[in-house]
C-alpha cells in the first residue's frame, strides 16, 4: 500500500495512519511518500516496512553503512547530520513539555566528528555471527566495521574467532585498546599478529587477564582518568570535553559538591579546582579505584570518594553539601534521592546529567517543585542514533526568596529566632 509520512516518532520512525490505525515505518520520513507492506498488525498499532520510496525528502541521505536497516544500531542515518540534531532536540522539548510540562529553549550541542566517536563497543557473538542485534530481536546481525566505533576499535574485530559470547572493546584517546571477552566456547586469539597490529594495552577473558592490564588511561580536557574494563566512561570524547566548561560555569569557590553516580570521577574531577570539597559516591568497586587514583594522578586534594548505592548513603553524608551533580543510569533517579534533593535546604544547586529524557523528564517533574530549571542542553554523545544526552541546570531560588522575604520583614532590633 501507499502512504504518505506525517512525522517522526520519539524513536525516529516515521508515523502515518493506515484504515485510522496509526503505523510506525523506519527509515522513512515527514512528507516522503513510501510503498510499505504491514510486518505486524495490532488493535492499537501497525509495523510497516518500506517496499519502495515513490517520493524522498530533501533531509534524506544515502547511508554510509553497508549493515544499514539491519542492525538495529543507528536509527538516524537517513537524515543528514544537522536534521538529526533538529529532530533530536525537538524530540526533547516535546517529551519534556508532554511529560513534566516543562517549556524552555534547549541549547543543542553537535559533535564535531559525528563518526567514529564510540570508544566502546559489544559485540554479540552467536553461531559464529558476530555483531550487534537487529532491532527489537536477539538476532546477532553479522558485521566487519562500524562506522560509529572508533578506527582503533573496528581493527580488532576480524581477530575474534570465537563461536558465542560476549565481547567488550574499548579505545582510548590514543587507540589503545582493552579487549574484555566472556565467552564458554572460547578459542585462543592469534595474540602475537594482535600486539604487532594493534596498541593492545590488555586481554580479559572471563575475568581473568590474559594479556597486558584490564585499564587504562583515558585524558580528558588535560585530565587524566584511570579507566578498568568494568568501569563507566563517557562514550564520546569530544562531546564529554565539552560538557565540561558547562559545569565549570555553574560551579563556584563557595561550592561544596555531591557527584552522585560518579564513575571514574570524570564529571567531579574535571571541576574539582573550581569548587570547594566533593564527595562522589559510585556503586562499582573498580569505577571507585579508578576514582581514588584519578584523584591523585590529577593532584586533587579536595574530594572523598564512596562506595555505596546513592540512594543509601544519603542519611550518612556530610551537611555541608550545597551543590548536587547526578548522572544516573538509563532508570533515572531513585525515590529516595529525589526525596533528599526536594528536603534538604542546604542543596542550591542541581546539575543533572541523563541519557534518558523520559526518565530525566519524570524526574524533573517532581524536582521543579523545589528548583528552578534555569538551562538545559542536549548533548548529541551519540550522533546517528535515537539516543540523546542531556544537561540541566537546576537552581534552588525558591527556599533563596523565602529566605528574602523572612530578612525583609525583620524589624529594627528584632530578637531572631
Ligand atoms: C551514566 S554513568 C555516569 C558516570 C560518571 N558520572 C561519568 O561521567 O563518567 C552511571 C554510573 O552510576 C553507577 N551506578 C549505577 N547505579 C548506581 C547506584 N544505585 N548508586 C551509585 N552508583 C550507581 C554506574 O556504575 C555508573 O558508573
Amino acid at each position: 500500500m501507499e502512504v504518505e509520512i506525517i512525522r517522526l516518532d520519539n524513536e525516529g520512525r516515521g508515523i502515518c495512519y493506515v484504515n485510522n490505525i496509526i503505523t510506525f515505518v523506519s527509515n522513512a520520513l515527514p512528507k516522503e511518500v513510501v510503498k510499505i507492506k504491514l510486518i505486524k498488525q495490532t488493535k492499537k498499532y501497525n509495523i510497516g516496512k518500506v517496499l519502495k520510496y515513490l517520493k524522498t525528502s530533501p533531509e534524506r541521505q544515502s547511508h554510509f553503512c553497508p549493515y544499514y536497516g539491519k542492525c538495529g544500531g543507528c536509527d538516524l542515518e537517513h537524515l543528514t547530520y544537522e536534521k538529526s540534531c533538529e529532530f533530536k532536540k525537538t524530540n526533547l522539548e516535546t517529551i519534556l513539555k508532554k511529560y513534566a510540562m516543562i517549556d524552555k529553549e534547549i541549547t543543542f550541542i553537535k559533535s564535531s566528528n559525528p563518526m567514529y566517536y564510540r570508544n566502546k563497543i559489544t559485540l554479540n557473538i552467536n553461531n559464529k555471527r558476530k555483531g550487534f542485534y537487529e532491532e527489537q530481536t536477539h538476532n546477532v546481525v553479522d558485521i566487519n566495521y562500524c562506522y560509529l566505533a572508533t578506527k582503533a576499535i573496528n581493527k580488532i574485530i576480524p581477530y575474534l574467532n570465537m563461536p558465542s559470547g560476549q565481547v567488550v572493546i574499548r579505545s582510548n584517546y590514543n587507540a589503545e585498546i582493552i579487549i574484555d571477552i566472556t565467552s564458554s566456547s572460547y578459542k585462543p586469539i592469534d595474540i602475537a599478529s594482535l600486539t604487532k597490529e594493534n596498541k593492545i594495552v590488555g586481554i580479559i577473558v572471563n575475568n581473568k587477564i590474559i594479556y597486558g592490564e584490564d585499564h587504562f588511561i583515558e585524558i580528558v580536557n588535560n585530565k587524566l582518568f584511570q579507566v578498568h574494563s568494568k568501569s563507566f566512561f563517557q562514550i564520546n570524547l569530544d562531546i564529554a570535553s565539552q560538557v565540561i566548561p558547562l559545569l565549570k560555569k555553574e560551579v563556584t569557590k563557595e561550592d561544596v559538591v555531591l557527584d552522585l553516580y560518579c564513575g571514574v570521577g570524570f564529571l567531579g574531577l574535571s571541576i574539582a579546582s573550581e569548587i570547594n570539597k566533593l564527595y562522589g559516591v559510585e556503586v562499582s568497586k573498580s569505577a571507585v579505584m579508578d576514582a581514588l587514583l584519578n584523584m591523585k594522578i590529577n593532584k586533587i586534594t579536595n574530594a572523598k570518594y564512596f562506595l555505596n548505592k546513592s540512594e543509601d548513603i544519603l542519611t550518612n553524608l556530610p551537611d555541608d553539601i550545597n551543590t548536587v551533580i547526578v548522572d544516573p543510569p538509563r532508570s533515572g533517579l531513585k525515590e529516595e534521592v529525589i526525596n533528599y534533593l526536594i528536603t534538604n535546604q542546604n542543596i542550591q544547586k542541581v546539575i543533572y546529567m541523563s541519557c534518558n529524557p523520559f526518565t530525566l523528564a519524570r524526574d524533573l517533574q517532581k524536582l521543579k517543585t523545589s528548583y528552578t530549571i534555569t538551562k538545559i542542553y542536549g548533548l548529541d554523545m551519540f550522533c546517528y542514533t535515537k539516543h540523546l544526552e542531556c544537561l540541566c541546570i537546576l537552581k534552588n531560588i525558591v527556599k533563596k526568596t523565602e529566605l528574602k522575604c523572612k530578612f525583609s520583614k525583620i524589624k529594627k532590633n528584632q530578637v531572631i529566632e
